[in-house]
Formats: structure tokens, C-alpha cells, sequence
């Protein structure tokens, strides 16, 4: 058995099995709502390693994009999609996302959710890095808790849909290039159970948690596309890792994000002498593109040999901003910053990765029956950098279209009888599994930030490999065990990927090659030799 396709050992004839026609795996806007878009005759189980609850969807601030002003139009929204992209985007998925998106948010008011007005019949739109029209709708600063919490409490009264807290996914079955199934490790119940099913959804979210510095939960340890990679799926675009450039900068806080639309509203990014410098690195000043700003930041940083910088809205009164951005007030407070008097101290940090499980737009993978939407995938919406608040709504258009899929997959499928042995050959080791976990988020942090170049990745990529070598055998018994395999597997990729990019182009900003090379440079896909 090849040590490196599955994490555990099992036995099919011995194992508890569960069948169900569609498996979804991550409860974040992705999963939940691609599981309310299947049709009601189909019976669903999500699984979610945490509570329902907890996902990066969840804390995502900003908005979600959309044409809806009678100034604007999908074909807008496509320009500053694929301008912020670098080149690399993939048209007709921006297409599908710009074009299916009024009518995915119509999709949400039927939920009830509720977004900030100007007045009863009109939305506040906002703007952010890169739009060139007003076109973030929004609930507060809290737009994805808002979202989530209406979505799960209409996907909790589908009785076609259940729901498995607390159960991780710990590797996809496979039979002749069919995906049919989950192993998973039920943690109640501390057992592992057998998922099978017509159709698997890979809602699983990013891998912020390769770096030490990061806006992003705990959760996101990039566990479905690393499973998804371990099975034989593509992979694509690893090496793009966005980093917002605005997050708390405080000795007890250094993940907490201070929205996109804060610029988006009129703050101004200042150097620790308080003297404004963006406009010297691009014309559209605190809204150019997120890369371009995050690159501004560090090299203001390193400028004035400083670790951070200011965001100055203390031009706007208490009332408003109490208002306007209720969680990043309160927040900020909290760590003694008043926002209405003070700058608040702020450097970029690890928020969104473009790359993950290649699909098309219809959410296919190259394994049948595998599908992807969300952080997870990679349809090329992205491109080099994400343009702001496209995630949330990427999550809703192509879950919508996976859902409108499953009945042509699922129709004629059955069941498939299993009879086999996953006898990994692993070892109980004695490995210092928190050292190796902490060591590898510093790597990566230090060498595949927003700046690399050869040596330094040279240097990760050696240092990864070492921790690789000391688990690749291990046997795993825990969800932490679980986690550290995915998170030093995608670092690992991660780097590779990097490496092997010589040219800088969106997010990815190599020192050693600092032009774009379209002729040479397209898409670096990635599979698994098995
Ligand atoms: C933000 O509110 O700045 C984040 C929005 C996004 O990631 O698009």
C-alpha cells in the first residue's frame, strides 16, 4: 500500500458505514449552501470538523459583489475581477461568477437575510480595493456572520440534509476514478465511520493556518484539498496566497482583520511617522488591488525599519463608526485603541488562497464524482489575486451550480459494494508533533510571504521536507494528527509551487524575478504520481 494515499488503516468489512447520496464536506457559505441547492429527494450529510458555526465564512467582514446600481454592470464587475487577477484568471468562470450573481443574492434575501440600507427600497453599496463602482453590499462589518446564520438555520429545517458535527474528514474513498466516499473520525464517538455516497462536495474552505500570522480560524488547515491531492486530484495555483494588508498589529492580537471597506469608507494608510505613502506606489491609492497594497505596506515597513503601519479614520466621528463598523469599533477598543481618536496599527497577514482543488465551472474535478466550490477550489475566478469580497459570493454561484448538477450525476448511481484493506504499513512514533506545526508556520510565514525569492525557498523548501520525512510514516490517532499531516503537505506544495514560478505576478512577488512572463508562465497544476 502507497504510505502516502491514506492517513488511517481500515478494514470495509469491519468499519460502521453510513450511506447517503451526497456527501458535503465544510460548513462555511460554500457547503451550506451548495447542500440547500440539492434537490429535496436526494438525502445530504454535511460534515464539519468543529460546530456548524465555525467557519472562515463566518467571520468574513467586508460584503459580497455585486452589479446591482444602474451604474454598474457584470461586464464592470469582469474588468476589476480580471485586471485585479494579473492574468491569470480564468474568463469564462469570471463570466458565470459576475453574470450569476444578482440572482444567487436574491437567492439570500429569500432567506431573510438582511443587508444595510440607505433606505427602505435602496442598498448601501460600498467600495473596496480594485472596483471601480460602489458595489460591496453589507451587514456592518459582520456580513458573513450575518449570512451564515440565516443560511444554517434554513438548511437546519431541510429534512433532506443532516448535519455531523465534530467529524473530520480524514481521506476520500476512490474506486476506478470514482470518488464514493469519506473515512471519517467521529469525535463523540471516537470511531471511525465509512461515508459513502453518489456525489462528494469539497466545501472545506482555505489553509491559513500554514502561517503563523493569519486572518483566518483554526479550522482552516486546508484538510480538503490536501485529502482531495492525497486521492489523485489536480491541484492548481498553490503558490498565490493573498495577504490582507490591514490587520491589528497588537502584541495580544495579530489576526483580527480591520475591513477592506475601512479604506473603502476614506481611511488613509500611514508610516509610523504618520506621513501618508501609498500614492507612491500606485494611482488608486488605499483601493488599489490587495497585492499591490500588502507589497506597499512591506516595503514601508522595511523602509522605516518598523513592523506595521497606521490606518488613520479619525476623520469620522464616533457615531458613525460605531455604526458603520459596530465589531472592528468594539474590537479595537478592546486593545485600547478608540478608532474615532487613535490610528489603528495595522500589517498585512495571511487571508485567502486563490489556488486549491481545480474544478470547471460546474465545480467538476478530475475525479468523478468529486466536486469542489468555495476557498477550497480553484476555478480560476481568482486568478493571481482576488479582487475583494468576490469569495462569499463565489461560494453561493458555483454551490448553486453544483447543486443544479447532482441530479444528472446521481440519478442512475448506486451504491457500490466494497470489500478491501487500507493497511497503510505506518508506525506509532514518538514525534514532536506541536514543534513541527509551530516550526513549519514560521517557515512559511518567513520564506513564502509576500516577498520570496530562490534561497529563501530553497531554505523552506528543505526545512519542510525534513518535518514531511519525520510524519509521512507516522501513525495518526487524533485530529491534531490529522491536521499537522495536511498542513505540512500543502506547505510543502505550497513551496514547490513558489519555486518553481520564476516570474512575479499578483500575489506571487518573487525578488529574483520581479517581471511578469506570460509568454513562459500559465498555470502550475499539480497531481499526485500514483
Ligand atoms: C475585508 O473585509 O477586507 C475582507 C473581504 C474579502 O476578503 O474580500
Amino acid at each position: 500500500m502507497d504510505i502516502e494515499r491514506y492517513l488511517v488503516d481500515f478494514d470495509t468489512s469491519k468499519i460502521k458505514i453510513e450511506y447517503h447520496d451526497v456527501i458535503i464536506i465544510g460548513s462555511g457559505i460554500a457547503g451550506v449552501y451548495t447542500a440547500m441547492e440539492i434537490p429535496e429527494n436526494y438525502d445530504v450529510v454535511i460534515l464539519t470538523k468543529e460546530t456548524l458555526e465555525i467557519s472562515n465564512s463566518v467571520m468574513a467582514q467586508g460584503g459580497i459583489a455585486v452589479s446591482l446600481d444602474k451604474e454598474d454592470s457584470p461586464e464592470l464587475h469582469y474588468k476589476d475581477t480580471i485586471y485585479a487577477g494579473a492574468g491569470l484568471c480564468d474568463e469564462k468562470s469570471v463570466w458565470v461568477l459576475v453574470n450569476e450573481a444578482a440572482e444567487n443574492i436574491e437567492a439570500l434575501f429569500k432567506c431573510g437575510v438582511k443587508f444595510d440600507r440607505k433606505s427602505h427600497n435602496q442598498l448601501s453599496l460600498t467600495r473596496e480595493g480594485a472596483h471601480s463602482k460602489n458595489r460591496i453590499i453589507h451587514a456592518g462589518d459582520t456580513t458573513g456572520k450575518e449570512v451564515c446564520d440565516k443560511l444554517i438555520s434554513v438548511v437546519k429545517t431541510k429534512e433532506n440534509v443532516k448535519i455531523k458535527e465534530r467529524t473530520f474528514a480524514i481521506d476520500l474513498i476512490t474506486c476506478q476514478d470514482t470518488c464514493i466516499g469519506v473515512i471519517t473520525y467521529e469525535e463523540d464517538i471516537k470511531t471511525y465511520v465509512l461515508h459513502l455516497s453518489k456525489m462528494v462536495v469539497c466545501a472545506t474552505g482555505g489553509f491559513g493556518q500554514l502561517y503563523s500570522h493569519t486572518t483566518n480560524p483554526e479550522v482552516a488547515t486546508g484538510d480538503g484539498i490536501a485529502l482531495a491531492y492525497r486521492a489523485g486530484a489536480q491541484l492548481v495555483d498553490l503558490e498565490f496566497i493573498q495577504f490582507h494588508p490591514t490587520v491589528l498589529f497588537h502584541p495580544e492580537n495579530k489576526s483580527f482583520l480591520i475591513s477592506e471597506a475601512v479604506r473603502g469608507e476614506g481611511a488613509i494608510l500611514r508610516n509610523i511617522h504618520g506621513e501618508s505613502f501609498i500614492s507612491l506606489y500606485h494611482e488608486l491609492k488605499e483601493l488599489a488591488p490587495r497585492d499591490i497594497v500588502s507589497r506597499a505596506i512591506f516595503s514601508e515597513i522595511n523602509k522605516t525599519n518598523s513592523n506595521h503601519v497606521y490606518l488613520d479614520i479619525t476623520f469620522k466621528d464616533k457615531e458613525y463608526l460605531e455604526n458603520r463598523f459596530p465589531n472592528i469599533y468594539k474590537t479595537c477598543l478592546e486593545y485600547g485603541i478608540d478608532i474615532s481618536k487613535d490610528y489603528i496599527p495595522v500589517a498585512p497577514a495571511e487571508h485567502y488562497c486563490m489556488g486549491g482543488i481545480k474544478t470547471d465551472v460546474y465545480g467538476r474535478t478530475n475525479i468523478k464524482a468529486l466536486y469542489a466550490c468555495g476557498e477550497a477550489a480553484c476555478n480560476g475566478i481568482h486568478g493571481a489575486n482576488r479582487l475583494a469580497s468576490n469569495s462569499l459570493l463565489e461560494g453561493l454561484v458555483f454551490g448553486h451550480k453544483i447543486g443544479k448538477e447532482a441530479h444528472q450525476l446521481i440519478k442512475n448511481s448506486i451504491h457500490k459494494k466494497l470489500d478491501f484493506v487500507v493497511n497503510t504499513g505506518r508506525i506509532l512514533k514518538d514525534v514532536e508533533k506541536n514543534k513541527i506545526r509551530c516550526d513549519t508556520q514560521n517557515i512559511m510565514t518567513k520564506y513564502v510571504g509576500i516577498a520570496r525569492d530562490k534561497e529563501g525557498l530553497t531554505y523552506a523548501k528543505d526545512r519542510i521536507n525534513e518535518h514531511y520525512n519525520k510524519i509521512v510514516d507516522m501513525r495518526n490517532i487524533s485530529i491534531e494528527d490529522f491536521e499537522l499531516q495536511n498542513i505540512v503537505l500543502l506547505s510543502k506544495l505550497v513551496v514547490e509551487a513558489a519555486l518553481e514560478r520564476e516570474e512575479s505576478r499578483g500575489a506571487h512577488f518573487r525578488l529574483d524575478f520581479k517581471k511578469k512572463d506570460d509568454i513562459k508562465w500559465k498555470k502550475n497544476i499539480i497531481k499526485r504520481k500514483n
